[in-house]
């Protein structure tokens, strides 16, 4: 007996251009935005200070969402890290619930325990005072529940550099302005964006394991929109090997099942020529946004979408 697969079409897209943009003369990708945001005038909302986060880009992501027609229903952030996107997402009304997706167990551990008890991992984060001894008290400690484990990871989030949270990641010593260990430990405003989400915690989902398995589950259905952030390694530039335990994804294999979805999608990723070229051959459309990197230098970030962004 023969069998004969055929493989199922991807949803057509249409690829035309129909807003004026200024272009960038190079790569003659669109330009959204030329205008850095400043991340004070957005609402923060997650209790990480997470590597790769992306509140810079709610503006952008609220642009997109108010954009979408039919509204959709399930936001799903299969790379979630901070789940800034998420976050927004649901607490802006932009959608009726979210589904993240992490593979590192701890991060995974850490976004549950706030939807499961939110109001004891506050009262947690309230109680302590990071001395350096307490810090390391508290990081030779075996945690023995679930939720004192999510305690020390936003702990080693909150006092690592950079808020990595990846093996090897060194403590602070100077901390913020010289003040020290304690100096992004804001015990008050923690628990207050931990209450804010564990008050919408039925509205979300944590569920841990690899993120484009979560998109093949997933791409059925027409009431999602999914914000894909994944974890970038240019080859030869290993910057991100460090931020994540897990950075090594099959970037062509996410290309192809995010071209399976049916809804709506963004994706976001460094400006790269092999990233370029996945997204032109799939028919995605391309814009790109300015940013500044960790050293403060104004560089853009490509928004690799379903349709066309308006500026
Ligand atoms: C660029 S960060 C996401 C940052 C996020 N957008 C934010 O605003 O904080 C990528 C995340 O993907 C996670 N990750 C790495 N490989 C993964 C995989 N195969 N499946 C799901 N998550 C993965 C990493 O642990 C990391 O948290």
């Amino acid at each position: 007996m023969t069998l004969h697969i055929t493989k199922p079409k991807a949803p057509e897209r249409q690829t035309t251009l129909t807003h004026e943009h200024d272009i960038d003369d190079q790569s003659h990708i669109p330009i959204l935005s030329n205008k850095v945001v400043n991340v004070a005038s957005v609402p923060q909302r997650s209790p990480l200070r997470y590597p790769g986060g992306k509140t810079w880009l709610i503006p952008q992501i609220r642009n997109w969402l108010i954009s979408l027609s039919p509204r959709p229903t399930i936001f799903i952030e299969p790379f979630a890290g901070g789940a800034v996107a998420s976050l927004t997402a649901v607490m802006e009304r932009f959608v009726d619930r979210a589904i993240l997706g992490e593979k590192d167990p701890e991060l995974a551990n850490f976004w549950r325990c706030i939807f499961e008890d939110g109001e004891t991992l506050a009262r947690r984060v309230e109680r302590f005072t990071p001395s350096p001894d307490d810090v390391r008290r508290e990081f030779e400690r075996e945690p023995t529940n679930g939720l004192d484990a999510a305690f020390q990871t936003l702990l080693k989030n909150r006092v690592n550099r950079g808020g990595i949270i990846a093996k090897g990641a060194s403590r602070m010593n100077r901390g913020e302005n010289g003040n020290g260990i304690a100096s992004r430990w804001y015990a008050k405003t923690i628990a207050e964006r931990i209450r804010a989400i564990s008050r919408c915690a039925s509205r979300f989902e944590c569920v841990e394991g690899d993120g484009i398995e979560l998109i093949g589950s997933t791409q059925d259905s027409a009431e999602a929109a999914y914000f894909i952030d994944p974890p970038y390694t240019v080859a030869g530039k290993r910057a991100g090997t460090r931020l994540y335990n897990f950075n090594e994804i099959d970037h062509e294999s996410l290309f192809d099942h995010t071209a399976m979805v049916q809804g709506p999608f963004m994706m976001t990723y460094d400006e790269n020529p092999d990233v370029i070229e996945m997204a032109t051959n799939r028919h995605f459309h391309l814009a790109k946004v300015a940013m500044k990197n960790t050293h403060h230098a104004i560089m853009y970030e490509l928004l690799i979408t379903s349709g066309e962004l308006n500026p």
